[in-house]
């Protein structure tokens, strides 16, 4: 039996990381046998016994880690979050700007504390925004390697036949276009850390030399020989489900259960509505900041709104909005500041204004809490603007280019204005109309190719 041979490879120094995934092969052998023989059935044992005198042999920095992964949450969960928050300022943690003290996020950033200090790989997964990436630089910021190389990988944006050469670096002349030694990122992340950005992506063949570098320390550069020692931690991020793909084959189990020795969860911002208030005036006032102006006021409208919304790309586009309306609002910003498709159902206009109730059946704000005067101006100009490129489009059809012809606007400007006000020429196509020619048919496409 392959497996079984390979396990008896592995050396006896084992780490806890390599001792899963023995537990792991181990399991998978017994799951996928169909008949074991008696003697395969002694080596399993033999294996069984010895995995368990490892475990008592586990090294105490490694219970230590752990054990403040599995059981502390549930003790400081008590605390109040200021309290845990504090607890963690004194103890000199670095945050890296990481705001928030909603108590899943507290659990991710006292576990990234125990583990820094170790070598223990990380597996960091959420969401595209949640703060990966910032969480990487927490725990390379905490860790004795904080003066060392971060290296960050998107193991997602390079192309397979490129991979190898970019993580390990290749030697002169290693295949075409090769004209100089290079270093890989490893070799660039020695003594420090790699970040290994969107790991699921990364393909099969690109997982198994991953894998041998884990296992081994070292690498080869493309086109040599000579084998390279790399000292590196492995933090790894990705927003997929990891344990599903290695169920469906698409990711090595083996790999999976490396990198995860600590695995660290962080929630969408929606499951973490508690720190929005908190992310909203931080973000607000670095916007400020950057864009050398006072903070902008939000319009209890925008606030309502901010404080509700999904936020799909969670942190990330809560503070590019924050950037946004502080860049576009004058002192106060509103609804109608914000990205045309992040916009509530019915866009703010200058008649709602003074009639608003929203969604969550609140009481109608006054026209004086709600907006600047010129903000109330633009608003009524964008309505009119918005009205007047409807009725034009219902006018032709929906023909994009007509309708540039008759008011005399440039096409592209024009396409830019349906744009921002979030019209579709093909809504406002003549549906009794035959079906449009090539050219009608280009018109349509082209306005909403682009969208
Ligand atoms: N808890 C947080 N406090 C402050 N800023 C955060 C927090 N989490 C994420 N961010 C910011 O949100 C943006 C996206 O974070 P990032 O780490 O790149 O997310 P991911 O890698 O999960 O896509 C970055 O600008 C980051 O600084
Ligand atoms: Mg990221």
């Amino acid at each position: 039996m392959k497996i079984l041979d390979q396990v008896e490879e592995i050396s006896p120094a084992i780490s806890y990381a390599g001792l899963i995934e023995r537990i792991e092969i181990l399991r998978s052998t017994l799951r996928w046998s169909s008949r074991l023989e008696r003697a395969d059935i002694d080596k399993l044992l033999r294996q069984a016994t010895s995995l368990r005198d490892e475990v008592m042999q586990l090294s105490h920095k490694e219970r230590f880690v752990q054990a403040a992964t599995a059981a502390e949450p549930a003790v400081s969960a008590d605390q109040s979050r200021g309290a845990r928050r504090k607890a963690l300022i004194e103890r000199s943690f670095i945050f890296e700007g990481t705001f928030g003290d909603n108590p899943r996020l507290l659990e991710s950033l006292e576990i990234a504390e125990k583990a820094a200090p170790t070598d223990l790989p990380v597996l960091i997964d959420g969401e595209s925004g949640t703060g990966k990436e910032l969480m990487a630089k927490v725990i390379h910021a905490n860790g004795s390697r904080s003066d060392k190389p971060f290296i960050s990988v998107n193991c997602g944006a390079i192309p397979d036949n490129l991979l190898e050469s970019e993580l390990f670096g290749h030697r002169k002349g290693a295949f075409t276009g090769a004209s100089n030694d290079r270093k890989g990122k490893f070799e660039s992340a020695h003594t420090g850390t790699i970040f290994l950005d969107e790991i699921g992506e990364l393909p099969l063949a690109g997982q198994v030399k991953l894998l041998r570098v884990l296992e081994a320390h070292e690498i080869q550069r493309v086109g040599s020989d000579e084998t390279i020692a790399v000292d590196t931690r492995i933090v790894a991020a990705t927003n997929r489900n990891l344990r599903q793909l290695s169920e469906e084959g698409k990711f090595r189990e083996d790999l999976f259960y490396r990198l995860s020795v600590i695995h660290v969860t962080l929630p969408p911002l929606r499951e973490r509505r508690d720190e929005i208030p908190l992310l909203i005036a931080w973000f607000g006032d670095e916007a400020a900041g950057t864009l050398k102006r006072r903070p902008v006021r939000l319009t209890p409208r925008l606030r309502d709104f901010l404080l509700n919304y999904a936020y799909p790309g969670n942190i990330r586009e809560l503070r590019n909005v924050m950037y946004r309306v502080s860049c576009l609002a004058g002192d106060m910003a509103d609804v109608d500041h914000l990205p045309v498709d992040m916009r509530p159902a019915a866009p703010g206009s200058a008649a709602a204004a003074s009639n608003v109730a929203t969604a969550t059946g609140q009481e109608p704000i006054s026209v004086a809490n709600l907006m600047s005067l010129s903000d109330a101006k633009r608003a009524a100009s964008d309505d009119a603007e918005k009205a007047f490129l409807e009725r034009g489009l219902r006018e032709v059809s929906g023909t994009v280019a007509e309708l540039a012809r008759r008011i005399d606007m440039n096409r592209s400007h024009l396409q830019m204005l349906l744009k921002k006000h979030g019209l579709h020429s093909k809504d406002f196509r003549n549906r009794n109309a035959p079906s449009t020619g090539r050219n009608g048919a280009d018109e349509h496409d082209e306005e909403d190719s682009d969208s």
